[in-house]
């Protein structure tokens, strides 16, 4: 957007530390206005929010959006996965005629994925990180184990999307998307790796069904500006806003 490439302006920013709003804003050469809080971000005459903060962001943040009618964009898909939040928000799309995107993140397959919805049986997600990139998930805690215990490639989760969720809440809006794409967070199989020689987070895909099967494997660098986020993370959610502000012809599902 600030390269000219998206043909959309970013008017408003909003972050809870004023300090990192200023941050952003000093490197944009099109200075956005910096509001004290969300409801000042969503009262303004806009088309669309993005979310870029926390599954809290979420929860605080996102009805009073969609009721000023604006459309939203979130990226920590993983604050779906409450029920009560899903359905309050599907509730008030349909009632305030707003959309809410989910751009695909740090996998790529859920164009594939939601096409054979109806038609899938199995699908699993294998998400290997080095043990410092899953530093803090409550799990560790649960376990009495630390992350410094793994020396060597360990499957150190399996179970269904739901549980991983409360066990790795920051990693978690990969196997959240997957769940929301396909067969639910109850079937939806995970296994966390943690490897220490992984120099990259990979998420591989296996989806079985009535259509055939379905593999995706993606291997990601961190992102330069921000290394606990993926590259493609980022990517994808500008790609998505791409989609979102052109006319035209559109590839893929
Ligand atoms: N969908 C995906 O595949 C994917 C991939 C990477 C990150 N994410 C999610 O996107 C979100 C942002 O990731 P990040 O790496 O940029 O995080 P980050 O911690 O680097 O930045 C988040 C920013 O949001 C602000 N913030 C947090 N909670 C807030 C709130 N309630 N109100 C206002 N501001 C708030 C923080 O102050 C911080 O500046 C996270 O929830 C992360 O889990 C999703």
């Amino acid at each position: 957007m600030d390269s000219g490439e998206i043909p959309a302006a970013l008017t408003h920013v909003y972050d809870a530390s004023a300090e990192r709003a200023h941050r952003l804003i000093s490197r944009l050469q099109k200075k956005p206005q910096l509001v004290a809080n969300h409801h000042l971000l969503s009262s303004q005459s806009i088309d669309l929010v993005v979310e870029a903060a926390s599954q809290d962001a979420v929860r605080d943040a996102a009805l009073s959006v969609l009721q000023n009618r604006k459309d939203l964009m979130i990226m920590s898909a993983g604050a779906l996965l409450d029920e009560s939040v899903f359905a309050v928000l599907e509730d008030a799309c349909r009632e305030f005629g707003r959309t809410i995107y989910l751009p695909s993140g740090a996998i790529a397959g859920l164009d594939g994925l939601a096409s054979v919805r109806s038609e899938l049986e199995e699908v699993t997600l294998t998400t290997t990180k080095h043990p410092d990139s899953l530093r803090g998930a409550k799990f560790f805690a649960a376990h009495d184990m630390s992350a410094d215990e793994i020396t060597k490639p360990t499957t150190i989760f399996r179970g269904p999307a739901r549980n991983a969720v409360s066990m790795f809440p920051a990693n978690i809006n990969v196997a959240a998307l997957l769940s929301l794409a396909g067969l639910g967070a109850q079937r939806t199989e995970v296994s966390i790796v943690a490897d220490p020689s992984a120099t990259k987070n990979s998420h591989r895909i296996e989806a079985r069904g009535r259509f055939g099967r379905m593999t995706f494997l993606t291997e990601n660098v961190p992102d330069q500006d921000n290394p606990k986020t993926s590259r493609l993370a980022a990517l994808s959610a500008v790609e998505m806003l791409r989609r979102i502000c052109s006319e035209g012809i559109r590839v893929g599902t």
